[in-house]
């Protein structure tokens, strides 16, 4: 039986993937680094200090900044990604995620939040969504990011779910390899290609109903 649904935030909640990105590609453009659309995806779902190490290993550049100047690289992508986000309100929820959670709460079917972000409580707060998760897994008590399971084990863990009964829903490769190897069942949310590897994949939020998940429940 279906117990839990677990979802990620960026990209999948809201579409705060995109601010990440042109956050991203502003500190690139400082350090003359480029950043691609393409490499983005590697950068999707990994936590802030990894991903500034991919974006300066790019350029052969991890050496050149000592740990204290790396971690002010990082604040600065931060400042100017939080100036971005306090312009999110609940318009900004995706299509058909505010009708999915309300639906899973009818069906007592638990809701957690699985997203590597420390932003993530502000995000929420900003979409009228603070009281809506049965449980947030805080990213800072974890040992390792995505893909590593432990994020969507720990949501399991805390909502008092196995694995076996929960979905996972991730619009990152690095998270669908999460949900994976935490033996959930994945939903990948954007291009098949980028996240074959999920149990089922979506283009869009729209597509992902409360039908649509009991029919893949069903046939898994
Ligand atoms: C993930 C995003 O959800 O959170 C990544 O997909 C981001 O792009 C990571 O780097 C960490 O977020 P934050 O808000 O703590 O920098
Ligand atoms: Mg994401």
């Amino acid at each position: 039986m279906l117990k839990a649904v677990i979802f990620d935030l960026d990209g999948v909640i809201t579409d705060t993937a995109a601010f990440h990105f042109i956050a991203w590609q502003k500190l690139g453009n400082k350090l003359g680094i480029n950043i691609t659309e393409a490499f983005n995806e590697e950068l999707k779902g990994v936590d802030r200090t990894e991903s500034l190490r991919r974006i300066l290993a790019l350029e052969n550049q991890e050496q050149a900044f000592s740990t204290s100047e790396k971690a002010a690289l990082a604040t600065e992508k931060n400042d100017f990604y939080v100036t971005l986000i306090e312009e999110i309100t609940p318009v900004d929820i995706l299509p058909g995620i505010s009708e999915l959670l309300d639906k899973l709460k009818q069906q007592n079917i638990k809701i957690g939040l699985a997203s590597a972000s420390k932003n993530a409580p502000t995000i929420l707060a900003h979409l009228g969504l603070s009281e809506t998760f049965d449980t947030i897994v805080d990213p800072a008590t974890l040992k390792k990011g995505k893909p590593d399971p432990e994020i969507f084990i720990q949501a399991c863990k805390q909502l008092a779910v196995s694995p076996a009964e929960s979905i996972g829903v991730e619009d990152a490769y690095s998270g669908i390899q999460a949900i994976n190897d935490a033996t959930m069942y994945s939903i990948g949310i954007g291009d098949s290609k980028t996240l074959n590897e999920a149990n089922y994949v979506v283009s869009t939020t729209r597509e992902l109903t409360y039908k649509k998940i009991c029919e893949l429940w069903q046939n898994k």
